[in-house]
């Protein structure tokens, strides 16, 4: 099993999109192992997205994602990292197919609603920076045998 970093970004809270996030993740059949309503503080904001501090549209990013509020979570399933991704589709939303998340919910690359880890590396890194280990719960779905075989 695989755990990545879920996030609703403050444009998709705002626009009332959590409930319709976690659905997905839900119907789809992957576990929800910590949530939390969080505004970022700037530096963690920067942490988040370093491999982009290269970008012109770094402190623009940092400071939209520091202004919260932003919905951090911790999935689990099975190649997670991977199907996450395909389910959030193309970074900017006019590349993303319709049935993807971006590709249904919104319209511009800055305003893509949504975040997800972009390989298991990150996932390791990014779940450790939003949660302490204690806000992570393990726990046993009775979904799971109608899951996995
Ligand atoms: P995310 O990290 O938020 O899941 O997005 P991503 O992997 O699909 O894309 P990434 O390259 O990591 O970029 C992070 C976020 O920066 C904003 N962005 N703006 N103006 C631009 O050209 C541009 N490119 C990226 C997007 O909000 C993107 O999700
Ligand atoms: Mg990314």
């Amino acid at each position: 099993m695989e755990r990545t970093m879920i996030a609703v970004k403050s444009d998709g809270v705002q626009r009332g999109l959590i409930g319709e996030i976690i659905k997905r993740f839900e119907h789809k059949g992957f576990k929800l192992i910590g949530m939390k309503l969080v505004k970022p503080t700037e530096d963690m904001a920067k942490q988040h997205y370093i491999d982009l501090k290269a970008k012109p549209f770094y402190a623009s990013l940092c400071k939209f994602t520091s202004a919260g509020p932003f919905v951090a979570m911790c999935w689990e399933g099975q190649s997670i990292v991977k199907v996450s991704r395909d389910m959030l589709g193309e970074t900017n939303p006019a590349d993303s197919k319709p049935g993807t998340i971006r590709g249904d919910l919104c319209v511009q690359v800055g305003r893509n609603i949504i975040h997800g880890s972009d390989s298991l590396e990150t996932a390791k890194k990014e779940v450790s920076l939003w949660f302490k280990p204690e806000e992570l719960i393990d726990w046993k779905s009775c979904m799971e045998s109608f899951l996995y075989e």
